[in-house]
């Protein structure tokens, strides 16, 4: 197998002083792939040399990664302060908090997280796998004052000693806004959809100026997303001219230009893959050569606006579409 000496991969400093690598792999496997599939490429990509892992609850494979990361400490090929594990406390768990965590831990069978993220800024939960347009009729939209509860219980894990950051993920300038205004433990980065099709410029922009690191999901453009999360208007990123373009001057699959441009601009990024050549070639783009900054222009402006995740599943009663998630005209609903 093929590797990359990890003291090349850079990386970012969050507010709290800790380092995080600039990629990671992603574990949502959506319906595609077992969780021992996903564990067995969880260890594959320590084996090449991903010092990141972004795992979740509600991806439903922690207790199999969790199995995969005893291996690769037992056959010593990293120790645990080495590597960097996210989880995320999922939707209907916004008020048990330190026990999602604590399941978390015990199902990655890890004592600490570098990183927790409160997944959504709803406490609106779905069945797994369900239809785009089903709705739980308990789901609500946000609400500062819990999630403040929420934001608070979070707080107690770092103070506890179970988790070294908190951040927020899936969250608006004005939701951004109050949680700053509000916080004890300010969060160390926002998880968000970032793409060359949706770069998110302004939000991102907030983040950074506030001290806020962001990490781009779906950085790929999601090609094996879950159908409820496809519509006839999304873009493909991998198609676009501009991208396929500079994959053909370096000789590089159009991912790797998506992968890129990501940390090039600045964000930390965590592409999805089970496939070895894929996760290599993926860490190899970031460690290898740099986009010109005519290419690193000319991907500025094929934004196309085409948020993919669009979070219908967690809209309310009333609810007039997936926008009213997203605040779009700077107000929360
Ligand atoms: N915080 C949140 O709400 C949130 C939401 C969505 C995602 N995420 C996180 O972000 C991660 C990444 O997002 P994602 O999984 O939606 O999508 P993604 O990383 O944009 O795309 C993954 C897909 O791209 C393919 N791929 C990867 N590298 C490639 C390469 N070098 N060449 C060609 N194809 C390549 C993979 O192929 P194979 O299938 O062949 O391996 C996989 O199907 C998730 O796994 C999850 O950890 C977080």
């Amino acid at each position: 197998m093929q590797t990359i000496n990890p003291t090349l991969v850079p990386y970012k400093t969050l507010n709290t002083g800790d380092k995080i690598p600039v990629i990671g792999l992603g574990t949502f496997g959506s319906d595609n792939y077992t969780p021992e599939t996903i564990a067995q490429a969880v260890k594959t990509a320590i084996k090449i040399g991903y010092r990141h892992i972004d795992c979740a609850s509600v991806y439903g494979n922690e207790k199999e990664i969790g199995a995969a990361l005893q291996e690769v400490f037992a056959e010593g090929i990293v120790k645990r302060e080495e590597l960097w594990i996210t989880s995320k406390v999922w939707n209907d768990k916004h008020n048990e908090v330190v026990q999602s965590c604590k399941q978390s831990l015990a199902d990655l069978r890890l004592d600490y997280l570098d990183l927790y993220l409160v997944h959504w800024p709803f406490p609106n939960y779905h069945a797994p796998g369900c239809a785009g347009d089903a709705r739980n009729p308990d789901s609500v939209p946000y609400n500062h004052e819990s999630y403040m509860k929420t934001w608070a219980q979070m707080e107690s894990l770092v103070e506890g000693g179970l988790v070294r950051n908190i951040g927020t993920s899936n969250v608006t300038i004005p939701k951004m806004k109050l949680i700053l205004r509000d916080c004890k433990i300010k969060p160390v980065l926002n998880e968000m959809e970032i793409h060359p099709h949706f770069q998110q410029a302004e939000l991102y922009n907030y983040m950074k100026e506030n001290g806020v690191e962001v990490i781009g999901y779906s950085p790929i453009g999601s090609p094996g997303r879950p159908e409820r999360d496809r519509t006839p208007e999304d873009t493909v990123d991998m198609e676009d001219p501009v991208i396929v373009a500079i994959a053909e001057r370096l000789g590089i699959h159009p991912a790797v230009v998506c992968l890129k441009w990501a940390v090039q601009r600045g964000q930390i990024t965590i592409p999805f893959s089970v496939k070895t050549d894929k996760i290599y070639n993926n860490l190899k783009g970031i460690v290898e050569g740099e986009l010109t900054e005519t290419e690193m222009e000319a991907i500025s402006r094929i934004e196309k606006g085409c948020r993919l995740i669009k979070g219908q599943v967690f809209l309310w009663e009333g609810a007039k579409g997936w926008e009213d998630l997203w605040d779009l005209d700077g107000e929360i609903l």
